[in-house]
């Protein structure tokens, strides 16, 4: 079996973030989503990963993933020229798909528990596609599939205005190469994309065996502001494990599961968590809140923040409560007077941002 990870897209909902970086880069607990996304495929025990990239994401994502030996993977790189959909990328991986049965995942999405159990159901049954579903409380927002009681799928629509159930697809998706001839008899959706989920309905027009997995556990798609600090906190709760590697002094406190690694220093601060402080960053004087990552680099003096994400080297000073926010690479937010008031912040890299 090979994979598929979709990490093209232009990634328009995470804006400003993703016009310097792609978003499946972003991290959550101080690691890319992508990375997640590529251990939980081998974990499944597969090792032939094709990539799709867009122009915008391509540099990037090569730099950070390159062969994927570093991962014990084998990556491929499929060029995705304009975003198209989800079935578009299907499509011009076909010659490295060739007729393997592969799993496709959306590199923006996190899964509780990784895809091996999904990929055991398909192994068992053979079905020409396999679907995870999950039970959400706003399916507008996603494909929405009908199910019978015995798991079998009725009925495929992408982002309904009157879902006809509340299970979600989930971005992952498990085909044999039947999908590929699906694909040929689809048409663009109204927004003007080649949709899987259509696909699937013509393989369920088709008469072909089309199964769902209900996942129980979480599942966080990160497109947006409010998703990415989500997936930081659950990541962050649910995995973060106490190793100091850094510097702490006599007159600080790490209470909790903390992860300070090597090069950073933390001096006359309280860093309450779970949180996870990157490679060289410096806290002084300050408090670290709960739920929050600071990128490697990154500069805290004199300030409280908590329940936040901070991309490499910001620069925090003064500031008396930082929270709920996202903060881009090489960000200084610097007050200079006493105020009370929460400061909330969702800007792009390079950014200068100086309070009253
Ligand atoms: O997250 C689950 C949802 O993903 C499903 O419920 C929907 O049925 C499915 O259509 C998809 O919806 P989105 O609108 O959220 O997909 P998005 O445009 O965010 O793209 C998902 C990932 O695929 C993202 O990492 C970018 C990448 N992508 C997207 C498109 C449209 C590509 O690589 N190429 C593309 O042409």
């Amino acid at each position: 079996m090979k994979a598929l990870v979709l990490a093209g897209g232009k990634g328009t909902r995470l804006k400003p973030l993703t016009t310097t970086m792609p978003k499946q880069l972003l991290p959550v607990a101080n690691k890319p989503i992508l990375f997640y996304v590529l251990e939980q495929i081998k974990e499944a025990g597969i090792k032939v990963i094709g990539i799709i990239v867009s122009p915008e994401t391509n540099p990037f994502i090569k730099e950070a993933v390159e062969n994927g030996s570093r991962c014990g993977v084998r990556i491929t790189y499929i060029l995705q020229p304009e975003p198209l959909g989800l079935a578009h990328a299907v499509k011009i991986a076909q010659d490295f798909l060739g007729g393997s049965p592969f799993l496709m995942f959306l590199g923006d999405n996190l899964i509780q528990g990784g895809v091996k159990p999904f990929v055991e159901e398909f192994n068992r049954y053979h079905p020409e596609a396999l679907i995870l579903l999950k039970e959400v409380p706003d399916p507008r927002l996603f494909g929405v599939a009908e199910v019978d009681p015995s798991g079998k799928v009725i009925r495929l629509v992408e982002k309904p205005e009157e879902p006809k159930s509340n299970l979600a697809l989930v971005g992952a998706y498990l085909f044999t190469s039947e999908v590929h001839h699906a694909i040929t008899q689809i048409k663009p959706s109204r927004r003007g994309e080649l949709e899987i989920t259509d696909a699937i309905q013509k393989l369920l027009d088709m008469g072909k065996n089309v199964r769902s997995y209900i996942l129980t556990g979480w599942w966080l798609d990160t497109g947006k502001k409010d998703d990415l600090l989500e997936a930081n906190r659950v990541v962050l709760d649910e995995y973060l494990k106490r190793d100091i590697q850094g510097e702490v002094d006599s007159q600080s406190q790490v209470v909790g599961r903390v992860e300070i690694r090597q090069g950073a220093k933390v001096e006359q601060s309280l860093i309450r968590g779970p949180a996870s402080i990157a490679e060289k960053c410096q806290i002084k004087k300050s408090f670290v809140g709960p739920f929050t990552s600071i990128g490697a680099g990154s500069m805290i003096e004199n300030s409280a923040i908590e329940h936040s994400v901070f991309l490499e080297n910001c620069y925090i000073f003064n500031i008396e409560r930082l929270a709920d926010s996202i903060v881009g690479r090489d960000t200084r937010v610097v007050k200079q007077e006493q105020d009370f008031k929460a400061v909330r912040l969702f800007v792009s890299n390079d950014a200068k941002i100086e309070l009253p």
